[in-house]
């Protein structure tokens, strides 16, 4: 049964650096990885594309229903063309915040990320994977860092790239996400009660990959002796 394979759910704000975290915690133990925000990234892209608006809830929904999209050594492909870039920009990712406010939408995700779950185990990021898609998960993390930690990290990222970028106003894209995502009627961003607090403003991405790697063996253990 796919509910007896072990979920990690790592959810947090945009820019705090999850992504990084769950997919080296999944390489350490052999598991999957799913990248839920490209999910909604790519549904903002493939809406673009065919010139559907990124309000129109129903259209949207059906796109998602019936994406045509393969992730693999860390490409991503939509329709066969790779957008592992595309879908990493910032126009890209407000689009992403806002389809993903539409419930129709979030719905029409979730069996696919639910696919994900398969032996010996899956970790997941994004906003709900431990409120909604996996409530059941072994473990979860709220991993976060201060707006202004996280800006920083991004306009670093962005000028590596040779991307120009002004810190000022991905400061302020990151705050306006950051409201819309924890603001939003359906599966707001939110730290669950069950969830261990992760703060990275300080620490290293070793630091916080070895914090969850802990947290999971304690967890593990916790699990085998209640039964
Ligand atoms: O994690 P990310 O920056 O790639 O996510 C892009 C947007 O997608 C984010 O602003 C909110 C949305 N998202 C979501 O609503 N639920 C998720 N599980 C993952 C992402």
């Amino acid at each position: 049964m796919s509910n007896d394979i072990p979920v990690i759910a790592i959810d947090g704000p945009s820019a705090s650096g999850k992504g990084t975290v769950a997919a080296l915690v999944a390489g350490a133990l052999g598991f999957h990885y799913l990248d839920s925000g490209a999910l909604y990234r790519l549904t903002a892209l493939a809406a673009q594309r065919s010139g559907v608006a990124w309000d129109d809830e129903a259209g949207l929904a059906e796109l998602a229903l019936h994406l045509d999209v393969r992730f693999g050594d860390g490409e991503i492909y939509l329709r066969n063309e790779r957008v592992t870039d595309d879908v990493r920009t910032e126009h890209c990712g407000i689009g992403a915040s806002k389809v993903a406010a539409l419930p129709a939408v979030r719905t029409a995700l979730l069996a696919r990320q639910h696919a994900f779950r398969q032996a010996p185990g899956l970790v997941a990021d994004g906003r709900d994977m431990g409120s909604v898609v996996f409530p059941d998960a072994m473990l979860k993390i709220f991993l976060t860092a201060t707006a202004e930690e996280r800006a920083q990290r991004r306009y670093k990222q962005l000028m590596e790239k040779g991307i120009s970028a002004n810190l000022i106003n991905l400061l302020d894209d990151l705050r306006e996400r950051d409201a819309r995502d924890s603001a939003r009627a359906v599966a707001p961003l939110k730290q669950e009660a069950d969830a261990v607090l992760l703060d990275t403003t300080q620490l290293g991405i070793d630091d916080a990959v070895n914090f969850v790697l802990k947290n999971f063996k304690l967890a593990n253990s916790a699990q085998v002796e209640s039964h």
